[in-house]
């Protein structure tokens, strides 16, 4: 089934594989990226699969209606959607500065919630398909790292769970993808490790999971029982971990 699909930070690295297999899969697209020379190019490089696009800063006033209104009147109605934009920031700035925090906190949080808004009631009003959100393995447990932006990913994460329960009655699954570290712009200064994944590796495993059930995917899926030890260990041995509690 062709299938009708906006992606909300479509110029994402990570967002941009996505688009590219489900322009594949023969699904229609609306794109909405911020940088319009970035989202210009997607839409070059995806072709006839899109049916429109918008470049547009999710954090300005009115972005997340604005938006969500535009993918509605280009394609007629949402099957899927996709909200992929985040901001990693930086940890250290924002404990020296509160304009950075906040924009961190509006980027991951407030302009999520901005779409969902519109989102979640259109597809209640439909009953039925797809919300997707991305949001980060960061937000399981606070680390020095980077706890402003794992902050706005776990109460992210806790907003979707309560969607999920609104919404399953009326058929709408909400899928919360929860990422572990990959190598993208956002990590582009970060040492890379084993258990670093790619774009292509996650857009393929965020796809599959947009035919399936909602809920909360870990991805890759060994980040679930990794992230299930993080998460148990007492406070006291955490903070003697320097991979887990340094910088
Ligand atoms: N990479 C990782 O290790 C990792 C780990 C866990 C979770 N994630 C999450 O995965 C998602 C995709 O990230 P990525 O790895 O693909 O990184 P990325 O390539 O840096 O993508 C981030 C995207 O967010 C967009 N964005 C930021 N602020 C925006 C705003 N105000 N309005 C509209 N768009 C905005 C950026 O737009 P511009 O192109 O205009 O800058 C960029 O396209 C994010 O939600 C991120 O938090 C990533």
């Amino acid at each position: 089934m062709r299938r009708r699909i906006a992606i909300f930070g479509a110029t994402s690295a990570v967002a941009g594989e996505v688009c590219k297999r489900l322009a594949t899969h023969g699904d229609r697209l609306f794109l909405v990226g911020r940088n319009p020379d970035k989202l210009a190019a997607l839409v070059a490089d995806l072709g006839p699969a899109v049916a429109g696009s918008l470049a547009l800063d999710l954090t300005a006033e009115g972005a997340g209606a604005q938006a969500v209104a535009a993918a509605t009147a280009a394609l007629g109605h949402l099957d899927v959607a996709l909200v992929a934009h985040g901001l990693l920031g930086d940890q250290l700035e924002t404990e020296r500065d509160f304009a950075h925090a906040d924009e961190i906190l509006r980027t991951n949080l407030d302009s999520v919630i901005a779409l969902l808004i519109p989102l979640a009631n259109d597809f209640e009003a439909r009953g039925g398909g797809h919300l997707g959100v991305i949001t980060s393995v960061a937000g399981e447990r606070g680390r020095p790292r980077n706890y402003t932006y794992g902050a706005a990913k776990a109460a992210l994460n806790t907003y979707l769970q309560g969607l999920r329960s609104r919404l399953w009655a009326r058929g709408v699954a909400v899928h919360t993808f929860k990422l572990g570290p990959v190598d993208s712009p956002m990590t582009e200064s970060h040492a890379k490790h084993a258990l670093f994944s790619t774009p292509p590796a996650v857009a393929a495993a965020i796809a599959h999971h947009l035919e399936g059930r909602g809920g909360e995917h870990y991805v890759p899926a060994y980040w679930r029982p990794i992230l299930g030890v993080v998460r148990a260990l007492p406070e006291a041995v955490f903070q003697r971990f320097g991979f887990l509690a340094g910088r």
